[in-house]
């Protein structure tokens, strides 16, 4: 299931932020800036194919409701490129209520909260407000999107024809409850899809937030409801029973509520693995010195939740136990600034700095030192060429919806291959089993693991990688998508069945 499958209805994509971001450039013009995640390679070609449309928030505050998006430029060879201006929905949020939304509740509270980290969520009333009001103007344009598109249908003769909606995320929970209102008391028609990229906690961390009723309510106004993995979608399922009182099959993953069934089910995203390995074959040598010194790589957003001090911490742990490594082994860590205005991060950012200063004039010798550390953003190109020449990824989230950065890192190992170690507390640890798992709270075993790693003989890493990137090979962003929008009976192939009975 790896090429694009037609659509037997037009699809409306609703994210937060739109497949492209705008940019004002000096002469007051728009421009798109292209964004190259798996995410939008995947299904923008589906929105382009079937005519559809993406609503997401521009990215700038001051966009003047009405105003064109423009086209893409001649020489764009994005995924996007094809995606006409008529087909962008951009959402228009102010400064401040930005603020609230974003920063306060979908990254002070929800962030932390779905990651298992309550200590660090902030739970206030007027974010919690602003952040209904935001989501409330993403359902006001779904809804005037979905109107229109219903009477091109009808104009059509396409009455029969529903088209689909496929909400993402945690920053658009209750969208789906007005737009399922809008459904029932216009008699419009859709199908409705939502998609969680983050964990959904248990029972005991989600009731800690206050209005944990109106975002299960949100999410369950959806006819098909999607998770990374299958512990996500019990999670979910039981906060259904407990908090609302829903009646609940957990074997065949149901929820009921007011007389509709919604389905549940686990569908691990993948990444676009051929694009990877194409860029692993072309892109140039980034680090240069790989044949002397063997490089451990860690690639992340700068972020709290992806363990990024304990990796530290364990790789101290290894020098350490091992100062044989010393000039022989270095920690590359990339960490993409990220959410910069929120405290949690800004204080990260600070400690990452001390720590790594701290090691380094602890280990380094005049030509070697034991941590590289790059906070900023690569190409693609760069990415794959690091991941090709890197002897050691090490993944070590302390909890993550699932985690590309394991999964591109094997699609990249067309050379020699090296060792993945991954945390079991990322969703991609329930799948990639030939990777060397590693609790990273555990730093001691943390640095034992990656000791082993170092040690591994060439025929054992040839054995799990292989197993790795077939596997990743396979289940591919492509296949994701193509999985969910199969489950909700929105593909030309399932017309003659409804898999949502
Ligand atoms: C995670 C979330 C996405 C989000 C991304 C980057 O992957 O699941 O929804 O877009 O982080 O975070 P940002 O806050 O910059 O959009």
């Amino acid at each position: 299931m790896d090429s694009i499958k037609d659509m037997s209805a037009p699809l409306i994509v609703v994210s937060n932020r739109l497949p492209f971001v705008l940019n004002r450039k000096e002469n007051g013009q728009l421009e798109r800036k292209q964004s190259a995640g798996g995410l939008v390679t995947a299904v923008a070609p589906v929105v382009i194919e079937c005519k559809g449309l993406w609503i997401g928030w521009s990215g700038l505050h001051d966009l003047e409701p009405g105003t064109l998006i423009p086209e893409a430029a001649p020489n764009d060879k994005a995924p996007t490129s094809g995606l006409l201006s008529s087909q962008i929905v951009p959402v228009h949020v102010d400064q401040k209520e930005f603020e609230a939304y974003y920063n306060g509740c979908c990254n002070g509270t929800f962030w932390p909260l779905f990651h298992s980290m309550p200590d660090r969520a902030v739970f206030k009333a007027d974010t919690w407000k602003a952040y209904l009001r935001v989501n409330e103007k993403f359902a006001r344009c779904t809804i005037a999107a979905l109107r229109k598109i219903c009477a091109e249908l009808d104009a059509e003769g396409k009455e029969n024809v529903a088209p689909v909606i496929w909400i993402h995320d945690y920053q658009l929970f209750t969208v789906a409850t007005s737009v399922r209102q809008a459904v029932e008391e216009e008699n419009l028609r859709c199908k409705l899809g939502f998609f969680l990229h983050i964990p959904f906690p248990s029972w005991d961390i989600m009731r800690l937030f206050p209005w944990d009723d109106e975002i299960l309510q949100g999410i369950l106004a959806c006819d098909f409801v999607g998770f990374h993995i299958s512990d996500y979608c019990l999670n979910f399922i039981d906060c259904c029973c407990r908090r609302l009182g829903c009646r609940i099959d957990r074997n065949n993953m149901l929820v009921e509520l007011a007389g509709r069934t919604v389905h549940v089910k686990p569908l691990p995203i993948g990444i676009p693995f051929d694009r990877f390995v194409r860029l692993a074959e072309t892109a140039p040598v980034f680090i240069k010195d790989t044949d002397k010194v063997k490089v451990i790589l860690g690639v992340d957003r700068l972020d709290y939740t992806k363990g990024l001090v304990h990796r530290i911490l364990a790789f101290e742990k290894l020098l350490e136990k091992h100062p044989e490594y010393i000039e022989l082994v270095t920690l590359l860590q990339i960490a993409v600034p990220s959410r910069t205005n929120v405290r949690e991060y800004k204080q990260l950012k600070e400690e990452m700095d001390q720590l790594i200063g701290r090691i380094n004039g602890k280990f380094s010798r005049p030509n070697w030192s034991p941590i590289r550390y790059i906070y900023g953003c690569l190409s693609q190109e760069q990415l794959a060429a690091l991941y090709r020449d890197s002897a050691i990824a090490l993944v070590t989230p302390l909890r993550d919806g699932m985690n590309l950065v394991a999964k591109e890192y094997v699609a990249c190992q067309i050379k020699e291959p090296g060792v993945l170690i991954l945390s079991p507390f990322a969703g991609a640890g329930e799948m990639m089993h030939e990777a060397l798992l590693v609790n990273p709270y555990e730093i001691n075993d943390a640095a034992d693991v990656l000791h082993r790693a170092l040690q591994m003989p060439l025929e054992e890493r040839e054995l799990r990688m292989t197993q790795l990137r077939n596997r990743e090979q396979l289940l591919n962003v492509n296949y994701w998508m193509n999985s969910f929008l199969s489950s909700m009976g929105a593909l030309v192939e399932d017309e003659e069945r409804d898999p949502l009975t």
